[in-house]
């Protein structure tokens, strides 16, 4: 006897796959652009593709974190709603960032991602995807073998307000490691100039990108990357999609908020952050419950993700899919037949070839 109902609470399970299509599909309508010096282009290529995918889902979507607002970027924004909102279907938060990297992919260069947090309603969790209000964070992150090995040496965590070089010590010995050895990744920005200092004193080995520090945040938890540290201020969209992954990979991630100058203050202060401004978010505060998906895909390569590569007649995307609840990580490597393969577009409500 077929059951006409679902009988089935564990909702994620079900429909992360369409997550991760979201974002394969993001990633090969962006892929065009890689090169062109078309930011814009490129980041409403992804969009285009992402709500597009959503627009096949069975679910209420809404998006709690969309992109930062850097650059009048042709965005998704706090606010929209994705999926089908067929009366009954399951609801979602979501925070997503369709393109990590945006000037890397005008450029051709390295390290630009797409990528989706979701959470469906739980228990005790207020809000499962925290939008912090600043436009940056100060970031520290690190993975699991730090903090099982500190858990065994009696030291309940790394401390962000801590002089990085003695974070870098505490690193090392738990990696066991000579300092020298430790590899921290960072933005390159002027504004970490110092640190960049102090870390080079220290004896670190520095790893600078340009740009995309979700994908440089989740590396060092995972342990492929090479990755031991992640450290500097970055968006505060970034630092909360980056909380999602990492939870699931069973790393940390530490965030401030980081005024960006004395108005940005008095801003927070007036709209009553002021209590928040000193307070060190750990991943589990801004990603906050079990159930969690993330997922995302390489648009060119990352310390996380390879990007799309043309193989003959087929394009191969490297994605990652997670879950908080579950802790599985799959690597998904998918070719797709560029001769059958179609993408849905929102702008058109069709399928197109790519
Ligand atoms: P975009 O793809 O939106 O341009 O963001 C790229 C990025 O490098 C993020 O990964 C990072 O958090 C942020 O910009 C840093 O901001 P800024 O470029 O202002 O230092």
């Amino acid at each position: 006897m077929r059951i006409p109902k679902q009988n089935y609470d564990d909702i994620e399970r079900i429909i992360e796959f369409d997550f991760v299509r979201a974002t394969e599909a993001a990633a090969l309508n962006a892929l065009p652009w890689l090169g062109r010096g078309e930011k814009k282009k490129a980041d409403a290529a992804a969009c285009d593709a992402i709500r597009g995918m959503f627009d096949l889902m069975n679910i209420c979507g809404e998006v709690v974190i969309g992109e930062g607002i850097k650059d009048d970027a042709p965005g998704i924004f706090k606010g929209e709603q994705l999926g089908m909102w067929l009366p009954g279907s399951p609801p979602f938060d979501i925070a997503l960032d369709p393109i990590d990297g945006t000037t890397n992919i005008a450029k051709g260069a390295p390290n630009s991602i797409t990528c989706i947090a979701a959470a469906s309603p739980e228990k005790d969790v207020k809000v499962a995807l925290r939008d912090i209000p600043s436009f940056y964070m100060m970031k520290l992150a690190y993975g699991p073998d730090v903090i099982r090995s500190m858990k065994r040496a009696g030291i309940e965590t790394l401390r962000l307000e801590s002089p990085i070089e003695e974070t870098l010590i505490t690193v090392a010995k738990a990696l066991q490691k000579r300092v020298q050895d430790v590899i921290v990744m960072m933005l390159d920005r002027p504004r970490h100039k110092e640190i960049v200092a102090e870390i080079r004193r220290a004896g670190a080995s520095l790893r600078m990108i340009s740009d995309g520090d979700i994908a440089a945040a989740m590396a060092p938890s995972y342990p492929e990357s090479g990755i031991d540290l992640y450290v500097g201020i970055g968006g505060a969209p970034e630092a909360v999609l980056a909380a999602a992954g990492i939870k699931c990979l069973g790393g940390d991630l530490q965030c401030m908020m980081w005024p960006r100058d004395r108005e940005e203050r008095d801003r927070l202060i007036a709209e009553g952050h002021e209590k928040d401004l000193d307070r060190v978010f750990f991943a589990d505060d801004l990603a906050n419950g079990k159930n969690i998906i993330f997922c995302a895909t390489g648009i060119s390569d990352s310390a996380l993700l390879r990007g799309v590569k043309s193989q003959g007649p087929n394009a191969i995307t490297y994605s990652v899919l997670m879950r908080a609840k579950s802790k599985t990580v799959r690597f998904i490597r998918a070719s797709h037949d560029l001769q059958s393969k179609t993408i849905r577009l929102r702008s058109d409500n069709r399928e197109h070839r790519i």
